[in-house]
């Protein structure tokens, strides 16, 4: 592809974000696959400009507004701003992508030459920009975010809108983290241990490793540092009964599953089969035999009734807005609504009034999001614990000295006895878990 039809790709691609709302990593997955002749530098160049365009999405929003009245920002304007203000090149520069040949974008209108002109010299950043613009996040989460991080917005914000690394967790039940790192070595992938995480590497760059025989054979797993701090707080061990119960494609059961030696009853739950289903190739590739996975009815689950009190550990992973994950998926922040964190709050009560009946006296429900808003996290425990006598939180520095070990990242001053992680304090996404015990 020339410079040129790669820029028309994005343009493509930014328009079908827009118009049908799917997430813009499998939109470039869709628009490759029908492309088979692309190679792997194009797909990068595409996909570069693609997140590009979604990072600085409110900012050239907020510059196309400024110089030129209120035109729709289409995928066409938004590139040519880009390439403008991120690029910093100038009229002849765009001119030379934007020429109609091929399969390049044809040339520029009067009006789109008079953008290209009144953006020529300036810089994504401007001092009038609201925090909302200038740290790209929604507008009507800003008393939310301000009031949860307070001072730290604009740097938290940022490191939310930066590129995540690749982490991996270690199988434990095949190999220590000193192996697997030969594993990858010998595959031409090196990789950092995590700094939290005791089963975790970090790879800093691309890799292929889907055909590397580390993770074919079992001894990786793709997983955010923060979701195996999850799992870790869990604190299940050899022989215990432990649910997953928001398991989704069981990441953290199988994390769960390792800590346990493979020696238990892990149920993974869910009520998306699919999802569910994506689970047995990583059972098979980790060689773990102790989990079950089982379909939930939503509301009223004869299996869960069933076992009701029974269960020494339950996981509620629930399903959430995803703010924490807004690295990987950058233009989740603008498809947000707050009709969604309205929904998401309801199903986040409904899964925890469900998933705290199976936990036995003395067992342990620990409740999970990858969100950082305080509506789905902390106001959730807190209406929980108002409503259900039976439960009492357990500092997570307490459980963290259980579990892991080292020195607990978490600020009682700042999180109370609740964990929250973000990618500037932690270099992790942004997760929150609080654990707590069943005491009646
Ligand atoms: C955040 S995801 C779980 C991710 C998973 N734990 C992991 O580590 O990869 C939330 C999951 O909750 C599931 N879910 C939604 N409503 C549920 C319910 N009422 N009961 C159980 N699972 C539910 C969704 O299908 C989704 O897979």
């Amino acid at each position: 592809m020339t410079p040129g039809a790669r820029i028309a790709a994005a343009i493509e691609i930014i328009d079908r974000l827009d118009e049908t709302g799917a997430p813009a990593d499998r939109a470039i997955e869709r628009y490759f696959r029908a492309r088979r002749y692309a190679g792997s530098k194009d797909r990068r160049a595409v996909t570069e400009r693609v997140f590009g365009i979604v990072r600085h999405r409110a900012r050239l929003d907020w510059w196309m507004l400024r110089v030129q009245d209120n035109r729709r920002p289409d995928g066409r304007r938004r590139a040519l701003a880009d390439l403008a203000l991120a690029d910093g090149l100038a009229r002849s520069g765009i001119e030379n992508l934007f020429d109609g040949a091929g399969y390049a974008p044809k040339a520029l209108t009067a009006e789109e030459t008079e953008l290209v002109e009144a953006l020529a010299g300036e810089a994504l950043d401007h001092a009038d920009q609201p925090a909302w613009v200038a740290h790209e996040f929604p507008s009507w989460l800003e008393r939310s975010l301000t009031d949860l991080l307070n001072r730290g917005l604009a740097e938290e914000m940022d490191a939310l809108n930066t590129a995540a690394p690749l982490d991996l967790r270690v199988n434990t039940l095949k190999g220590d983290c000193a192996r697997a790192l030969e594993v990858l070595k010998n595959d031409g992938i090196e990789a950092e241990p995590t700094a939290l995480s005791p089963i975790g590497l970090r790879i800093e760059g691309r890799a292929n490793l889907q055909a590397a025989t580390a993770y074919r054979g079992g001894f990786v797993e793709v997983q955010d540092e923060g979701s195996q701090i999850i799992a870790l707080l869990v604190g299940a061990g050899k022989g215990m009964k432990v649910v997953d119960f928001c398991a989704g494609a069981g990441g953290k059961t199988l994390a769960i599953a390792a800590e346990m030696k493979d020696q238990g009853e892990i149920t993974a739950c869910d009520i998306d089969p699919k999802r569910l289903g994506a689970l047995k190739p990583r059972l098979k590739r980790a060689e773990c035999r102790s989990i079950e996975s089982r379909v939930l009815v939503p509301g009223g689950d004869m299996w869960v009734h069933d076992n009701e009190g029974a269960i020494d550990r339950v996981l509620a992973d629930v399903p959430c807005s995803g703010t924490g994950r807004w690295r990987r998926r950058p233009d989740a922040r603008w498809r947000l609504t707050g009709r969604d964190l309205r929904d998401l709050a309801k199903d986040q009560r409904r899964i925890l009034h469900e998933a705290c009946r199976l936990v036995k006296p003395g067992g342990r429900l620990i409740y999970a999001t990858c969100s950082i808003l305080a509506e789905e996290n902390e106001r959730q425990i807190e209406d929980f614990l108002a409503w259900f006598g039976g439960f009492r939180v357990i500092p997570v520095k307490q459980v963290w000295e259980e579990t892991i070990g080292a020195a607990c990242p978490a600020d009682p001053a700042r999180d109370g006895d609740f964990l929250r992680l973000t990618p500037h304090r932690n270099g992790t996404d942004g997760f929150f878990a609080a654990v707590l015990e069943r005491t009646a």
